[in-house]
């Protein structure tokens, strides 16, 4: 590897997307947000009327879909088509399409060197699901960020409300069992801590408090002084 990776995976609201945000910060090091990459895939499907089903058809429009993503600064502007999407990519209906569509093994194949591609001096923070099993098995820190599904509940319904949707926090908490389910059981890179991976459980954890934690963790392995 040529630059230092860290890795924090972890389920929907475990606050992983934060925590990378912070830590890439804290290292200065560029930050890859994997589910985007699932959602936009997601939406494009959506769009396009292709079947979330049909795994060749998926792998096709991610082969054909203009992916430039701009990981590594604050206001992500992601278009597709020519249309700024980022505001969609949060959607509810566009989180469940990402878990669908994650489900097939071709289609993780498809998207793996375009994650691969995104290491770079000085390093690379990513968040998502199987960054540090499948994506960057020798990454320099692994972390798995967890939290009890009432706890994820409640931060995705905030971030939800505070972004001006309408929606019901019991709907949340549905959606986000099934989309947990299909992650940790589906056959190919299922939602799973790495062996060498620390565990951190963040339901009674500010994002300060699970910093600290990090900060620990990246001064032991050399990562900063
Ligand atoms: O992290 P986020 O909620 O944006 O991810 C959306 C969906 O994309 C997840 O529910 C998961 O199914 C899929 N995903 C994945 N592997 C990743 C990142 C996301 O399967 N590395």
């Amino acid at each position: 590897m040529t630059a230092p990776v860290v890795t924090i995976d972890g389920p929907s609201g475990s606050g992983k997307g934060t925590t990378a945000r912070l830590t890439a910060a804290m290292l200065g090091f560029h930050l890859l947000d994997s589910g985007a990459i699932y959602r936009i895939l997601g939406l494009a499907a959506l769009d396009r009327g292709v079947d979330l089903q049909d795994a060749h058809a998926l792998c096709a429009l991610a082969a054909g879909l203009e992916l430039a993503f701009p990981y590594d600064q604050h206001t992500t502007q992601i278009e597709l088509d020519g249309r700024n999407i980022a505001g969609s990519l949060r959607n509810q209906d566009v989180a469940d399409a990402a878990s669908q569509v994650a489900v097939h093994p071709e289609v993780r194949e498809a998207l793996m060197s375009l994650q691969r591609s995104q290491v770079k001096a000085p390093g690379l923070v990513g968040d998502g699901r199987d960054l540090g099993t499948v994506v960057f098995p020798d990454a320099t820190l692994k972390i798995f960020l967890d939290a009890s599904a009432a706890v994820r509940a409640d931060r995705r319904y905030l971030e939800l409300i505070e972004s001006g949707q309408t929606v019901e926090r019991s709907a949340i908490l549905r959606d986000l069992e099934i989309r947990d389910i299909r992650d940790r059981t589906r056959t190919v890179a299922p939602l799973v801590a790495a062996d060498d991976a620390y565990v951190i459980d963040s339901s009674e954890k500010t994002p300060a408090d699970v910093l600290a934690v990090v900060r620990d963790l990246c001064r032991a392995k050399g990562l900063m002084q």
